[in-house]
């Protein structure tokens, strides 16, 4: 006996581990924003949309390089020497600028080295900011649930396709298929374009 009813304990359990794997994944669909933790809590939703700023004079390097690229210092105290400098995170923000240092952000967005992803290349076809980062003008804190998910590969794997999360290959491959079925592109479905 105890060897065969250990294996299929073995299965309900792997059984089980899958059931919650897979509900834990739909019910989190579409990717919920996760908040980060950031130095100075600095809020997208208030400077885009009730200050009007544009995404691209705080990431001015978006249309000209591979890189989107955040704001110096200086750009934030242009505004802050004097608009909210009573205000708590404001004043943070003064302190970085007065000891001369960049303010440590975390990083959110983050492919692996080996891949090559150009901003200036999406922004020249017209690609909104907003279609790859979701509706950042309404984020109190950036976040964003990106990169491969265990439960993903687990649906490919019994045959469902659910839509490939954000920053994955599959992800940039299903654009690029589109985009060049609909609208007149080229982007790139080669391995080299983007592993080099
Ligand atoms: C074009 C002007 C402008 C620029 C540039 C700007 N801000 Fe602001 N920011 C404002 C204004 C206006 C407010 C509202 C101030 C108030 O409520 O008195 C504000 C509010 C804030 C607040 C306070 C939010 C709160 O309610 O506690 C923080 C923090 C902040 N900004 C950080 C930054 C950082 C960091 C940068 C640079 C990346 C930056 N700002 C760039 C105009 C600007
Ligand atoms: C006033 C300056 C300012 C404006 C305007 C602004 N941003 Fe940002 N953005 C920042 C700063 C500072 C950070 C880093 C802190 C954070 O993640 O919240 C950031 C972070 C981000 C990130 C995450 C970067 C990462 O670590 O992966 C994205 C994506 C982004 N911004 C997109 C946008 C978009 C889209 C818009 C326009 C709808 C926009 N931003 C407008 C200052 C700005
Ligand atoms: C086609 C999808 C796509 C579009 C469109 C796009 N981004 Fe990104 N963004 C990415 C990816 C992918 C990364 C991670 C890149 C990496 O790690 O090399 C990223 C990273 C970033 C970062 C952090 C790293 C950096 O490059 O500085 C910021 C900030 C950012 N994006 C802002 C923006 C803004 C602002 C716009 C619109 C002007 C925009 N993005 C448009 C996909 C996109
Ligand atoms: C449009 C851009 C793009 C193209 C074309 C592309 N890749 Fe990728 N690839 C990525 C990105 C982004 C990642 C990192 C995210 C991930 O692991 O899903 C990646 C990851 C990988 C990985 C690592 C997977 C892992 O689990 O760590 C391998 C291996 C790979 N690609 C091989 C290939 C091969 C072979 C081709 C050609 C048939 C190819 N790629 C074409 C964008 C691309
Ligand atoms: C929402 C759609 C979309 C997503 C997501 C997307 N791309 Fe693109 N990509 C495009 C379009 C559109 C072009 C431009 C094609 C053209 O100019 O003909 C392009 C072009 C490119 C190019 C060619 C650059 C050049 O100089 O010609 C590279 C490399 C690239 N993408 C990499 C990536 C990688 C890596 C990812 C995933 C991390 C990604 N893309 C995600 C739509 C997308």
């Amino acid at each position: 006996m105890g060897a065969r009813a250990g294996v299929g304990a073995l299965g309900l359990v792997l059984l089980a581990i899958l059931v919650f794997l897979a509900v834990s994944s739909w019910s989190r669909q579409p990717a919920a924003a996760k908040p980060s933790i950031q130095p100075i809590n600095f809020p997208h939703s208030l400077h885009v949309q009730t200050y009007k700023i544009d995404c691209q004079y705080c990431h001015s390097d978006a249309r000209r390089s591979e890189y989107a690229g955040l704001p110096s210092v200086a750009r934030c105290m242009g505004c802050h020497k004097i608009a909210g400098a009573a205000l708590p995170e404001v004043k943070k923000l003064a302190e970085y600028y007065a000891r001369g240092e960049p303010i440590p952000w975390v990083r959110v967005n983050k492919l692996p080295e080996f891949t090559y992803f150009p901003h200036k290349a999406h922004l020249r076809a017209n690609v909104k900011c907003q279609t790859c980062h979701g509706p950042v003008e309404t984020m109190t804190t950036f976040g964003a649930v990106t990169g491969p998910r265990l439960t993903n590969d687990l649906l490919n794997l019994v045959g469902l396709r659910p839509a490939p999360p954000p920053l994955t290959m599959g992800w940039c491959i299903d654009c690029h298929r589109r985009q060049n079925a609909t609208a007149d592109t080229h982007a790139p479905l080669d391995c080299v374009t983007c592993h080099h």
